[in-house]
């Protein structure tokens, strides 16, 4: 038998080589840091089940944009950690909330950094959950008010994007209608349009005190075991007027992204979520795996799938390790 005329590792001989094929590549500029804005100053505090990021009061907040900017990272996503929480979600769409004054101080200070802006409730609500309730449940159609005012205040605070999370049916279009209606025209939305209601979110409810206080989110997250429902949700936020796409999480649904990415023309997001970032830095603490490997080696996935960004609690680290 004749010896293989194919040897695929003629190409993998070098690191100068290797990189002449690469087919995916990481930018900083494809990282989208999320932070977290809690009432105060001078307040850094470390969230303890996602070591490295921190609840901000505004001036710390500013601070962080601005190594963001020299970082060269994408943008940020910023959400609020209000000083009371009711049932009416009120800080939420409040012109003087912690995100709306957030947005304010970020903008004014570091204008060029991309600011976008988590439009959701459980944040601002007494018992943790998206929207308004009604018996057991949260009420769909009354919830859509509030997440197109809390869209408009963030647009009026400055917010270079709105991007809601709630899962609610209908957020698209009720939000475009109220940003168009204010003069908002040009303001982007950014859906969270496949989001699973997924385990990996506990580390974050920590960080925004968010988790909710009966039941959970199964009958407005996705079930994780469905892919073609991914899909409808994605055709219905473009034809209400969504600009990118967001798979949520992502590393567990990369088949989604890929599925996304090759049905729909618009830019395609992906969310690396606290529990992502959180079994990563756990396992490298136990020196059970090494952490810039682990961290490059998640993200470039991400993006092999076919993700055009990512928001990633890994921004900053991410950047510096490529340069
Ligand atoms: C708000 C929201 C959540 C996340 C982003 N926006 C939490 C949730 O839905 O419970 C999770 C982000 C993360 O885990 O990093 N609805």
């Amino acid at each position: 038998m004749a010896f293989p005329i194919q040897r695929l590792r003629r190409l993998r001989v070098s690191e100068a080589m290797r990189r002449l094929v690469r087919e995916t590549r990481l930018e900083a500029q494809q990282f989208i840091l999320p932070l977290f804005v809690c009432p105060g100053e001078g307040v850094r505090k470390e969230i303890s089940s996602m070591p490295g990021n921190f609840q901000l009061s505004i001036d710390q907040l500013v601070k962080e944009c601005e190594q963001a900017r020299s970082l060269g990272l994408g943008g940020v996503i910023l959400f609020g950690i209000p000083e009371h929480k009711d049932e009416l979600a009120s800080e939420a769409y409040a012109e003087n909330g912690i995100t709306q004054r957030a947005v304010r101080a970020v903008k004014a200070a570091v204008p060029e950094l991309l600011l976008i802006t988590d439009v959701c409730n459980c944040e601002y609500t007494s018992h943790g959950h998206c929207g308004k309730i009604a018996g057991n449940d949260v009420d769909n159609d009354a919830t859509l008010a509030w997440l197109a005012e809390a869209a408009l205040s963030h647009a009026r605070a400055g917010a270079d994007m709105v991007a809601p999370s709630d899962m609610m049916d209908g957020r698209v279009a009720a939000i475009r209608h109220s940003l168009d209606a204010h003069g908002f025209s040009k303001t982007p939305i950014l859906s969270y349009a496949a989001k699973y209601a997924s385990v990996f979110y506990g580390p974050f409810r920590e960080a925004a005190e968010s988790a909710p206080a009966f039941g959970d989110r199964r009958s407005y997250q996705m079930d994780p075991a469905n892919a073609r429902e991914a899909l409808h949700e994605m055709e219905l936020d473009l034809e209400e007027g969504a600009d990118m796409l967001m798979v949520k999480p992502a590393l567990p649904y990369l088949d989604i992204i890929r599925m996304a990415r090759e049905r729909f023309p618009v830019p395609i997001g992906a969310y690396q979520v606290s529990g992502e970032f959180s079994m990563i830095v756990a396992a490298a603490r136990n020196g059970w795996l090494d952490l810039e490997r682990a961290m490059m080696e998640s993200l470039i996935s991400i993006r092999r799938a076919g993700a055009d960004f990512i928001l990633t609690y890994f921004a900053k680290d991410a950047a510096r390790a490529l340069g």
